[in-house]
């Protein structure tokens, strides 16, 4: 393996090791949480604070690990010799990356609920804007295809959208009924999202070829499933 091949396994390496533990953890303090209160189950009073600081840090760190792939993808395929950009049309994507990372830090750290809403938004639009480059593989961008469902990048953004929107509510969550049930039905859809991005995530890197591997598969017809590739 190159160094570039080690860099494209950053993405899932991180989901893996770090992301799905945290999801069973945070899932798990959630439903106690709510056993706590509905159930008057005898529970540490420190459960909801622990669900909710540990959910913190597991939202802020799929919207991280997002940030690395579409950084991994858009500048390994837009430096790159065959086909790629000039490297100082990369700059407005460099500043989008780093404008998305401070409003997630920011986002973390405000309390009003404007502020709350811009940066939670900002984050969002600024992971749409870097997914929407042409670099960034997408099966379909038309939600009415069946492949728009079996996207990887589409179920991405949307569970980090979910995440973005936990981080953003949490003091309503934490004190409005109402907000409770909003997420408990958004964070039912996250946990489906994240089963199948475990799916597609590891569909996509059956995929993926070794970067010196890629000259040859690229000359395969991959619709038919067939390849007499020739070293060129
Ligand atoms: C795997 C994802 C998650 C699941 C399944 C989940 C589930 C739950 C459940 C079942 C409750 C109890 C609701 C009730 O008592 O009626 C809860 C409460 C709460 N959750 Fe989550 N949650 C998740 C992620 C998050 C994240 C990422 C955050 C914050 C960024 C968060 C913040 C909170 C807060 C602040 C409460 C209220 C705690 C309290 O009442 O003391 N949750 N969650
Ligand atoms: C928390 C769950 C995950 C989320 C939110 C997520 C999201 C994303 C997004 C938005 C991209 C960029 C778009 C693209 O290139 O398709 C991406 C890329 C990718 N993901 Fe995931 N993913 C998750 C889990 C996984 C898992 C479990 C694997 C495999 C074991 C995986 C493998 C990949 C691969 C191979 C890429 C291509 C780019 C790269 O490796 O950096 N992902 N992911």
């Amino acid at each position: 393996m190159r160094a570039i091949d080690w860099l494209w396994i950053i993405h899932p390496f991180l989901a893996v090791t770090v992301i799905y533990p945290l999801i069973g953890v945070v899932a798990r303090l959630g439903l106690q949480t709510r056993q706590r209160r509905v159930e008057t189950a005898k529970l540490p009073p420190s459960t909801g604070r622990d669900h909710s600081n540990q959910g913190q840090w597991l939202a802020a760190a799929v919207v991280v690990i997002v940030l690395i792939a579409l950084a991994v993808v858009i500048g390994s395929k837009g430096l790159s010799s065959d086909g790629g950009r000039d490297a100082t049309a990369l700059i407005p994507l460099l500043l989008a990356w780093l404008g998305s990372i401070s409003a997630l830090i920011a986002l973390m750290r405000v309390r009003g609920a404007v502020l709350r809403l811009s940066f939670s938004l900002i984050t969002w639009l600024g992971l749409l804007s870097l997914g929407a480059q042409p670099e960034v593989f997408r099966l379909s961008d038309n939600p009415l295809q069946p492949a728009f469902w079996q996207s990887h990048y589409w179920g991405g953004v949307l569970v980090s959208g979910l995440m973005i929107f936990n981080l953003a509510a949490r003091p309503e969550i934490l004190s409005h009924p109402r907000w409770r049930q909003v997420h408990i039905a958004a964070n039912a859809l996250a946990a489906i999202l994240f089963i199948s991005q475990g799916l597609s995530g590891t569909r996509d890197l059956l995929e993926i070829p070794l970067h010196w591997q890629q000259p040859f598969l690229s000359q395969c017809n991959w619709n038919e499933a067939t390849c007499d590739a020739q070293p060129r």
